[in-house]
């Protein structure tokens, strides 16, 4: 029940100054960051993270977002985290994400307008989809020596 997932805060999210609101999410929901840092990543990384849609025709605009600045990379410890991660984060198009997730707080671009201009969707944020994606991205993103393990007072909460 205990898992892992990777967060990234993409260029948008950092650019528009909004790592604390962000980061403030998870730790709000009780969520422990275990490891965090900033990368700016190159495009033979960007095909690495991104591998299931490098064939995909939105590809080359994807790889231009996640590219032109800095990420805040993170993985976040938790019960269900990939699941309830995803559920702050919301669905892919911020505009038909739900208000009170990131998503739908903090951008509100739709797939055909950002397909029109040939840009990548800007959505703010990544986070792992599946307990495949997650082992996949943590190990691709983070070597053992970076994740931390300590105690926060939330696990108080979860001693039997
Ligand atoms: O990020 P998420 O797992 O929710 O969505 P995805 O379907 O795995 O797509 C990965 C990322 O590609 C999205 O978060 C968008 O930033 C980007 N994308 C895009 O730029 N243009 C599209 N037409 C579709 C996705
Ligand atoms: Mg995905």
């Amino acid at each position: 029940m205990i898992q892992r997932t990777l967060v990234l805060i993409k260029p948008d999210g950092v650019q528009r100054a909004l790592i604390g609101r962000i980061i403030q999410r998870f730790e709000d929901a009780g969520l422990k960051i275990i490891g965090m840092k900033m990368v700016w990543v190159d495009s033979d990384f960007a095909k690495k993270h991104y591998s299931e849609h490098v064939q995909k025709d939105f590809y080359k605009s994807l790889e231009e977002f996640i590219t032109l600045g800095p990420v805040v990379a993170m993985v976040i410890e938790g019960v269900y985290a990939i699941e309830v991660v995803r559920k702050l984060v919301g669905p892919t198009e911020p505009r038909s994400a739900p208000p009170g997730t990131i998503r739908g707080d903090f951008a509100h671009m739709s797939y055909d307008f950002s397909d029109s201009k040939g840009i990548g969707l800007k959505n703010i944020i990544h986070a792992s989809s599946s307990e495949e994606d997650a082992k996949r991205e943590i190990s691709l993103w983070f070597s053992d020596d970076e994740l931390h393990s300590y105690k926060v007072v939330h696990e108080i909460h979860s001693m039997g």
